[in-house]
């Protein structure tokens, strides 16, 4: 496995609409497993392959586990999906609600910024899985934005596209930009 490099803007990949797979042999392997080698050392939650400078249907997302070093952490029960990840191929919303709710945002392809993004509150999406097999699954909440955001990558789109309040994007540190956004849902920085 190796480390690729997450490219910013104005690289053109992060504009191109990526490119169906329809080959799922070692090197969609090896991409994957660098693509999530690669959010893992970058401490984010999901990365479209646009944003490693490859044009192909492909997003690996990863939700955190909630840390339990709080006291009463034992009483909550987990999350939806913690800890849980999903390589996946061609993905794209088979259905999607019509309520949309208001949520923060970073990318690790916009460094420097979070901002407040309207999604989707819930929405199916139909996809493979790294070997080629058809997987669908309904997603609600904070995993919602993050599939919306990641299958988003694979269409050219960023998340500040789809801000049109200025006031609604604002500065962070760099390296900080998801855990605005793990931090906006109650997950502990860096995670
Ligand atoms: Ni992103």
């Amino acid at each position: 496995m190796a480390q690729l490099q997450i490219v910013t803007p104005p690289h053109p990949v992060l504009r191109q609409k990526a490119r169906p797979v329809t080959d799922f042999g070692p090197e969609l392997q090896s991409l994957i497993d660098d693509m999530v080698e690669t959010m893992h050392a970058a401490q984010g939650v999901g990365l479209a392959a646009n944003q490693v400078a490859v044009p192909a249907q492909v997003i690996v997302v990863e939700m955190p586990v909630p840390q339990s070093d709080e006291p009463d952490a034992g009483s909550e029960p987990a999350p939806p999906h913690s800890g849980e990840r999903f390589t996946w191929v061609n993905p794209r919303l088979s259905w999607h609600s019509r309520s949309t709710v208001e949520g923060v945002e970073g990318c690790l392809s916009v460094p420097g910024v979070a901002g407040e993004v309207d999604r989707f509150e819930e929405i199916r999406v139909e996809a493979q899985d790294r070997h080629g097999s058809k997987v669908r699954m309904r997603f609600e909440g904070w995993l919602a934005r993050v599939f919306q955001h990641e299958i988003d990558h694979l269409n050219g789109v960023l998340y500040i596209d789809r801000i049109d309040d200025p006031e609604k994007i604002w500065q962070v540190k760099p390296g900080e930009e998801e855990q605005a956004e793990t931090e906006a849902v109650g997950y502990p920085a860096g995670s």
